[in-house]
């Protein structure tokens, strides 16, 4: 991915069981990056921040305007208006997305999950599971929970198995809803940490944060939802 482009952004939800009432989502949104950057959605909640990430990830139709995903060979897609099989690839190749809660089938160990994404690159088995304890120690996991099912977890314990296989194998492009919302300082900073990591090795990503020292920390630039404009990063 070269550039990341959103243009004249707009949502209106449609309620089908309500007889069609309509629900303003989000309008006006225009933001741009570029490889490498790391850019924020800020607004009070309600505003339509998780609704422009999934739009970026397709689970979402937009009502109208571009999201133009510039690749590095020149050509681009976009989004808004890509076909399904369009979508799918891009999914598989280049887009990721670390939702706010972890959604995992039963009696799969913690350990499993985070390797999955490693093993669906190609890397061995073995080589994957080591990665994965090294990413699960490093958002201090205890080693006693590796081999168990992350569904009986604290919350804080889930979403760092959540990010952990969020940002073990990034694509290009990652989005991320709210990564730290029920983690401690410490845990928070660790995330901020992996998260500056990948940065450095040209992810682009775009982020949702309830703690502002964190956005700050991390962000090259905050889009001001309600503003609509680039809000001051210092
Ligand atoms: N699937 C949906 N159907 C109808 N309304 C929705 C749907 N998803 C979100 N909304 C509405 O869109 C608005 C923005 O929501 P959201 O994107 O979750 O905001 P934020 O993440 O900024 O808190 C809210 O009023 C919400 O109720
Ligand atoms: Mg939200």
């Amino acid at each position: 991915m070269e550039k990341l482009k959103i243009r004249n952004l707009h949502k209106e939800f449609t309620v089908h069981t309500r007889g069609g009432l309509k629900i303003n989502g989000y309008h006006d949104i225009n933001f741009e990056l570029n490889k490498g950057e790391f850019l924020s959605l800020y607004g009070p909640s309600g505003l339509g921040k998780s609704s422009v990430l999934k739009a970026l990830y397709r689970t979402y139709t937009t009502t109208s305007g571009e999201i133009l995903f510039n690749y590095e060979d020149g050509s681009s897609l976009d989004i808004a208006k890509a076909s399904e099989s369009e979508i799918l690839h891009l999914r598989k190749e280049h887009l990721g997305y670390v939702s706010q809660f972890l959604q995992v089938l039963p009696r799969i160990s913690a350990v499993d999950i985070v390797a999955q994404p490693l093993i669906e690159k190609g890397e061995s088995e073995n080589k994957a599971k080591d990665k994965a304890k090294e990413m699960l120690s490093f958002l201090n996991i205890k080693e006693e929970l590796f081999d168990i099912s992350p569904l009986t977890f604290s919350g804080g314990e889930q979403q760092r198995v959540n990010i952990a296989k969020g940002i073990i194998a990034p694509k290009s492009v990652l989005l991320l809803d709210e990564p730290t919302a029920s983690l401690d300082k410490t845990n928070t900073n660790k995330v901020i940490d992996k998260l500056l990591e990948i940065k450095k090795d040209g992810v682009t990503m775009i982020g949702i944060f309830h703690d502002m020292d964190c956005m700050k920390r991390i962000s090259d630039k905050i889009y001001d939802m309600k503003e609509k404009r680039y809000a001051d990063n210092h």
